[in-house]
């Protein structure tokens, strides 16, 4: 799981690389959006800084079952001798739980820093003290390899 808490980590949002997430409503219509925040927080256990994602909202109280996806930095030139490169992760699970309080969030933002060039931390702390709401936690039912 360290590869996989490694390839979410890694991410770098200045240069466009995105986690997305998938819901599925109650009547199984899918749907898919960006989000920057996720974190692998162990082998069990994925956490989101929510903050609008209005449809995913409404699709995980339907149904909490969801899927993470991020892609690192494919090397393709590489992927063209080598088609076994990991090029990242799909971590699937289940909506647990929100914890909405101020400390969680902020705790939650601190642990993400390191995907923003440095220059821009500060002023994501103050975005994530206007915008973000309450930290997803989600319990890890299985993951795949991107390849
Ligand atoms: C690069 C990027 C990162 C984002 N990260 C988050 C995030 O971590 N949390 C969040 O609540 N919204 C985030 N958003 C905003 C949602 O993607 C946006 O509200 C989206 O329209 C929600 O879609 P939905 O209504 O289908 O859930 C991000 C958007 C972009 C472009």
């Amino acid at each position: 799981m360290d590869a996989v808490k490694a390839a979410f980590d890694s991410i770098k949002l200045i240069k466009g690389q995105i986690i997305s997430v998938g819901t599925c409503d109650a009547d199984g219509n899918p749907n898919v959006a960006p989000v920057g925040s996720v974190r692998i927080v162990d082998d069990r256990t994925v956490h989101l800084i929510q903050g609008e994602l209005g449809r995913t909202m409404k699709n995980l109280k339907a149904n909490p079952r969801a899927v993470f996806s991020v892609v690192t930095r494919p090397k393709l030139r590489a992927l063209l001798k080598d088609k076994d490169q990991n090029l990242g992760y799909r971590v699937y699970g289940r909506f647990t739980g929100v914890d909405e309080s101020k400390e969680a969030v902020r705790d939650e933002a601190d642990k993400i820093l390191s995907r923003l060039p440095f220059l821009l931390r500060r002023s994501f702390r103050g975005f994530v003290e206007k915008n973000l709401k309450r930290v997803l936690e989600f319990e890890i039912t299985s993951v795949r390899a991107v390849s």
